[in-house]
Order: C-alpha cells, then sequence, then structure tokens
C-alpha cells in the first residue's frame, strides 16, 4: 500500500510519521490491536500531535501479517461497517514490526529494552497468559512457561518475554515499562501481574522484588467487536481503497471504548483526547462488559452455532434469541454487577443494536472457540452469585449446557463441529469417556481449571445444567431458547 495512491474518502496520515517516537512495544498484532489501541494512537497523532509510536511484535502466530506490514512502510487500513456504509481510514503509528521466530527473539527483546519504551501493552488471547482461568495465577507446568523457567534469555511465552525484557532494563540501570493487557480477563491486570511476578519469582527472587516495585499493571476494559479477517472482508477493502489491495488491513464495527485505570510508571498516551476514560478502578467496567457483551455473545455462539445461525446478526433473526440474550442481560448479569451510575436497560439495549449489525458478520464459530478460558468470566462468576442469592440462572444455565453439547464435536444434524481450545485435547478425553447423557456433564463439570472445586459439588448448579442438557439434546438449540423465553 502506498500512502500517495490513495483516493478520498480514505483518511490518510497527515502527521509526519518520522517524528514518532516508538514508545510502545504491542505484543499480539492481530485482529483487535490493529482496530483498537492502533487507532487511538493514530486518532492522537492526527488531532493532537502525538508522537507515540509502535513497535508491533507477534510470538505466536500471524507472521505472515508482519510481513505484510513492513512490506507496506508500515501502514495498514482499518474500515468501519456501519449497515449505511462503510468507511476507511490508513493506520501510521506503527514504526517497526518484529516476529520472533524469524526476526529472534533477540532483536525483540532489544526493542524491548530500549531506553524510549514506556509501555508494552499485549493483546495475545486468554491463552496466551498460560494462566488458570478458575484461579488467575500462572500455569507453572505449562509447556511454554517449563521453557522458559529452563531457558530465561531465550523464552517462547508472553510472560517470559517480559520477565527477560525487564531483567536486561534493570541491568542497565534503565527505568522499567508499564505492562498493560488489553484481553478480555476479568482484572486482567491482576491477571498479568500475577503470571509475570509468577515466573519472575520461579526464575530469580531479585528480579521478582524489583518487577513488583517498578512496573505497573494497569487494568483495561476494551471494547470494539472486531471479527477475523475474512477473503470477503479483504475484497471490500480493496474496493474501497480504490483497487488497492491491504493483506494488514481489518474491519471492525464503528462503536469502541476503551477504560484504563490510570497507573503507569513511566508516562503514557493522552489517551482521554480520543475519548478512552481514565479511572481508578476498571473493575466494574470490566465486569459489566464480560458478562452483559461477552457473555451473552458466548450464549448465542454456542446455541446460535448449534442452531445453525452463522454469525451474531443472523441469532438475532430469531426474536427467542433476542429476548434469551437481553434477559441474560438483565436479570442474569446486571445484578451480579457492582457498577454505579450506568443504565443497564440502556446498554443491553445498545449491545443487541450493535449484534444487529448485518455488515459485521460475527461468526457463532469464532466466538465459541477457546470456551474453556471464557466460560469462567463470562459465566460462572455470576453462576457463583446466584447459587449465593438462591436467584435464577436459567439462561447461564443453558448456556453452560450448550457449550458443552458443543464441545460434543457432533452438530445437531450429526456433522462434526471444528471444535478450537486449548484444552482440546484434555476436552476430547472427557467427551469419548463419558456416555452422552447425564454422565456426559458430570465429566465436563469435572474441568477443575474451568468449574473450580465447588460448582460440580454443588446439586442446584448441576442439576440446572444437566436438565438444560437433556433438553438440548431432545428438542434442540432452537427450541429449548423457545422454551426458556416462555417461561420468563
Ligand atoms: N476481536 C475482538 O472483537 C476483541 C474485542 C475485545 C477484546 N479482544 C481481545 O483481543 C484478543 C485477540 O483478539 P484478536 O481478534 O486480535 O485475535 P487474532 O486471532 O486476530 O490475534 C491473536 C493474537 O494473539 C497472538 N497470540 C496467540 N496465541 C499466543 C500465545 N500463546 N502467546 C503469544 N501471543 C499469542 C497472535 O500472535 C495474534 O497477534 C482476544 O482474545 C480478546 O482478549 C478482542
Amino acid at each position: 500500500m502506498k500512502q500517495n495512491l490513495l483516493q478520498a474518502p480514505v483518511a490518510v496520515p497527515t502527521y509526519d510519521r518520522s517524528k514518532l517516537v516508538t514508545r510502545i512495544v504491542h505484543l499480539g498484532f492481530g485482529a483487535f490491536h490493529r482496530a483498537h489501541q492502533a487507532v487511538y494512537a493514530d486518532i492522537l497523532a492526527t488531532e493532537h500531535g502525538s508522537d507515540w509510536g509502535y513497535c508491533e511484535v507477534n510470538l505466536i502466530g500471524g507472521e505472515q501479517l508482519i510481513k505484510d506490514l513492513k512490506a507496506q512502510d508500515m501502514l495498514y487500513s482499518v474500515s468501519e461497517m456501519a449497515a449505511e456504509g462503510w468507511s476507511s481510514r490508513v493506520i501510521g503509528v506503527a514504526r517497526r514490526a518484529l516476529y520472533a521466530e524469524s526476526d529472534g527473539i533477540n532483536t525483540v527483546l532489544e526493542a524491548m529494552a530500549q531506553p524510549e519504551i514506556a509501555i508494552v501493552s499485549i493483546t495475545i488471547t486468554e491463552k496466551g497468559y498460560c494462566y488458570q482461568p478458575a484461579t488467575g495465577t500462572l500455569i507453572t507446568e505449562h509447556p511454554l512457561i517449563q521453557h522458559d523457567i529452563a531457558n530465561p534469555a531465550a523464552p517462547k511465552s508472553a510472560a517470559g518475554t517480559i520477565v527477560q525484557a525487564l531483567r536486561l532494563r534493570r541491568d542497565r540501570g534503565l527505568k522499567a515499562f508499564t505492562v498493560m493487557s488489553c484481553d478480555n480477563m476479568p482484572e486482567n491486570g491482576h491477571v498479568t501481574r500475577n503470571v509475570i511476578l509468577g515466573l519472575a519469582r520461579i526464575q530469580d527472587a531479585d528480579l521478582a522484588d524489583w518487577i513488583a516495585a517498578n512496573v505497573s499493571f494497569p487494568s483495561t476494559m476494551v471494547d470494539r467487536i472486531v471479527p477475523a479477517v475474512t477473503p470477503e472482508t479483504l475484497e471490500k477493502i480493496t474496493q474501497l481503497l480504490g483497487g488497492i489491495q491491504d493483506p494488514a488491513g481489518v474491519a471492525c464495527e464503528p462503536f469502541r471504548q476503551w477504560v484504563i485505570e490510570d497507573n503507569f510508571v513511566n508516562g503514557r498516551p493522552e489517551w482521554e483526547k480520543a475519548g478512552a476514560e481514565l479511572v481508578n478502578d476498571v473493575l466494574p467496567f470490566e465486569e459489566m462488559k464480560l458478562r452483559m457483551l461477552n457473555g451473552s455473545h458466548s450464549f448465542l455462539a454456542y446455541l446460535g452455532y448449534l442452531a445453525g445461525y452463522q454469525h451474531i446478526n443472523d441469532c438475532m433473526q430469531d426474536d427467542n434469541y433476542v429476548i434469551a440474550a437481553r434477559h441474560l442481560m438483565l436479570n442474569e448479569q446486571a445484578p451480579t454487577l457492582r457498577t454505579q451510575g450506568v443504565d443497564l436497560a440502556a446498554y443491553a439495549d445498545s449491545l443487541l443494536h450493535r449484534y444487529r449489525n448485518t455488515a459485521l458478520k460475527h461468526r457463532t464459530w469464532q466466538i465459541a472457540m477457546d470456551g474453556t478460558q471464557k466460560l469462567p468470566q463470562r459465566m460462572l462468576d455470576s453462576v457463583r452469585y446466584h447459587l449465593a442469592h438462591n436467584s435464577n440462572f436459567d439462561c447461564l444455565a443453558l448456556g453452560i449446557a450448550a457449550w458443552i453439547r458443543y464441545v460434543g464435536s457432533v452438530d445437531e444434524q450429526g456433522q462434526p463441529i471444528d471444535v478450537s481450545d486449548p484444552l482440546l485435547e484434555q476436552l476430547k478425553a472427557l467427551v469419548n469417556g463419558s456416555p452422552q447423557g447425564t454422565e456426559r456433564v458430570k465429566a465436563l463439570l469435572s474441568l477443575e481449571t474451568v468449574f473450580g472445586k465447588e460448582l460440580p459439588q454443588n446439586p442446584r448448579f448441576v442439576s440446572a445444567v444437566t436438565d438444560a442438557y437433556l433438553n438440548l439434546l431432545k428438542n434442540g438449540a432452537r427450541e429449548s431458547v423457545a422454551q426458556l423465553v416462555k417461561g420468563f
């Protein structure tokens, strides 16, 4: 992509890119970062003279994207998909791009050890943290972590890479950087701190103390729906760019939101000027978004996929799914939240409005992936609330039952489901080792890293999920949702 070949109405960088300073290393140059944090930085550079630039890094996966970015002078486009039409913007804030394997992990570590680096931000998916979703702590026996314990100077995991980069900074007398997670986990800063300090503590107690004293791990709540890029998306982007191909291009919904805990040890961009909210405590916002948006997304993804709905907007064509999703948000998720002064009914309606966007084509299959990493924060924390308060959680029970049905790997028409999950082997063993029905539910609920120790022992929880599961087997997803809605 050459910037001077682009025609209006595509917005192109109007700032002097050579004046940008690479102050942020971002790990996880995937769809989301390109359409979210990088857009905020681009707005700041365009409208407020900010000189904060990025070094984009992929550690595992995404090699081609890094190659594409390098091949087009670090430029790529973000297109906003509104039902009424699309608009594009070329993002110019990336200054460098590295892939760990081909560029070498030392190059990545040196980039992170540059004196100007103030922030290392991350979007590496929940599984990239090598943590136990049920406890939020490091899985020390994870193969990547085992590798990094044995080879601290040549790490493979994100945590190992950050620990080693911090070691270099400490040894060179440089200031530490802030580590900012932008992944969908509750208290994502806390989880990041746990895994980084957990690994550092095993490797070098002095280093762990230095990190604890010098590094901050702000939590963030991030929101913008960015579906995985498809060949159709790229074709549409080419049209928008007047025939120019942009293999690093990405498309997303128009909405964007970012709430950031204002806790940075080495400076930060003035993100508030681009619409971010800098607050003292992000947790209430994170929980609101994780439970109402992501929780209803997962509910729609499993029940939608099983019903043959390929996209979230297809689910929105079925009135029962809309009613169920709204009920889940307002009756089973909202009561568990600590947010104050937010109109949750209006928030639920705005989410349903976003889900209806026919241009978005967000695949239920994509949202359904990595369920073992997502269920705890999206559904199970709320279930615990209802068990403690003796309140109703029928939608959550059906959502969990639909996940169990989904990971059974055979859909309602007898066709195989391509289940993608870091615990796939464990899931397969549990599915293959249990007969269909009540025993299958029991087997899946025994997964301690997801459900913890107490939930599978709770008779109310087990019977609610089992009843929903048996009903799903008997009547299918559409009818189960219809019956659920009749009971409201
Ligand atoms: N896409 C969205 O709509 C959206 C919205 C809000 C938050 N998020 C967050 O962003 C994350 C990434 O989403 P995406 O759409 O960019 O996905 P993606 O598949 O496009 O990108 C995934 C990124 O994670 C990296 N990665 C994967 N496994 C890794 C590992 N084990 N170690 C290190 N890096 C690893 C890859 O290199 C890649 O850069 C999500 O999991 C979620 O936490 C996404």
